[in-house]
């Protein structure tokens, strides 16, 4: 019997709270943890406390494993469906800069752009004769390259930088019992991603500029009290007031507000298909209530989920239960490290 070569990759996820290490080994469509951790980053410039946070993880887990596949996200980065009229093959290219150019809130110039052609089925099942949709990614080549730098710095080599929510989406659509249409809610420390597909195709993804530290500031209003007891208090509901559940349910009510508006812009624009399911992820996921509170006002199923679910873990080199309670934060540092063509 022949048996297929062992793959490794790193997924390294540089959060603005923590930087998230997953490492995997692949055997055929089978996981092996092979590396987990997280190390939170202090204050301060974020790019160097993220460099001091890497290094730590480094040294303390002897990593030997250099390939790593990384992401970017947030407001310098652009994932966006472009529509034309019939293009011929030579136009695509002049016509995607220059639109591309137009719907981004960056210069293109200073970015990384990649794009494909999509299918006429693609086009969200309706007829897309006489047209040209392209899906544009373009990425401000600051956000990628002090990623890349940092990481050649550390010895590492970078083989893959994607973008978080379609590295999400593509880990859940690798799951058995996923639906037609389902979206990807991943909620960190600064921001919330959100990512919709319909059978794999046309993706939908959007950053929102809002997460758990907008809980943490209301919460120390609230309480007068600085924002790290403030991040405590919110993590363990100890000592919560009704000031405080206030203050929470309205930046909830806000979030969930944005998480509809952009599902209902994704109705729109794909006539009318429903999400059928919304898998939650990241550390604020966590937050007492928000499930539900999310579950109700969508009206949609919305269940705790990471691709760690599919990650064989032995039980002699981990412990379980720290295992379980990191997987919904490297959920993304998971679906980064099982990006097998790159390992
Ligand atoms: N039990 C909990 N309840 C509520 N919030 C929690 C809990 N545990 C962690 N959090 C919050 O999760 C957030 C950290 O999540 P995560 O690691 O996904 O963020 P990040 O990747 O560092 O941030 P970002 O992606 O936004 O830059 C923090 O805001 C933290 O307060
Ligand atoms: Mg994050």
């Amino acid at each position: 019997m022949i048996k297929s070569e062992q793959k490794r990759l790193i997924g390294l996820d540089m959060g603005s709270s923590s930087v998230k290490l997953v490492e995997l080994s692949q055997d055929g469509t089978s996981y092996e943890l092979e590396r987990l951790a997280l190390v939170p980053i202090g204050q301060g410039d974020s790019q160097e406390a993220a460099k001091r946070a890497l290094s730590m993880i480094l040294e303390s887990e002897s990593v030997q494993c250099k390939a790593v596949a990384t992401s970017v996200s947030g407001p310098h980065v652009a994932v966006r469906v472009l529509r034309f009229p019939q293009l011929a093959r030579e136009e695509i290219e002049g016509a995607v800069w220059y639109e591309g150019g137009q719907v981004i809130a960056f210069d293109i110039n200073d970015a990384y752009v990649d794009y494909s052609v999509l299918d006429r089925q693609d086009a969200n099942g309706e007829e897309g004769a006489g047209r040209t949709d392209v899906l544009f990614v373009a990425a401000s080549k600051h956000e990628v390259d002090w990623r890349t730098g940092t990481l050649k710095e550390s010895g590492l080599e970078p083989r893959f930088v994607g973008v978080d929510m379609l590295v999400l989406l593509d880990a859940a659509l690798m799951e058995p019992s996923v639906p037609q249409t389902v979206a990807v809610l991943h909620v960190g420390a600064a921001c919330t991603g959100i990512g919709v597909t319909q059978g794999g195709a046309t993706p939908f993804v959007r950053d929102l500029e809002i997460g758990g530290n907008a809980f943490t500031h209301v919460i120390s209003a609230a309480l007068g009290v600085p924002f790290s007891e403030a991040e405590t208090t919110k993590v363990t509901g100890a000592s919560w007031t009704p000031e405080t559940e206030q203050a929470v349910r309205d930046v909830a009510s806000h979030l969930i507000g944005e998480i509809h508006r952009s599902m209902v812009y994704y109705q729109t624009r794909s006539h009318g298909a429903r999400v059928e399911k919304m898998l939650l992820c990241g550390g604020s996921s966590r937050l007492r209530g928000l499930r539900s509170s999310i579950e109700d006002s969508l009206g949609i199923p919305v269940e705790f989920w990471s691709p760690m679910g599919r990650v064989h873990v032995d039980e002699g080199r981990f412990d379980m239960p720290s295992v379980e309670q990191l997987s919904p934060f490297v959920a993304l540092a998971a679906a980064l490290a099982m990006r097998s063509e790159v390992a």
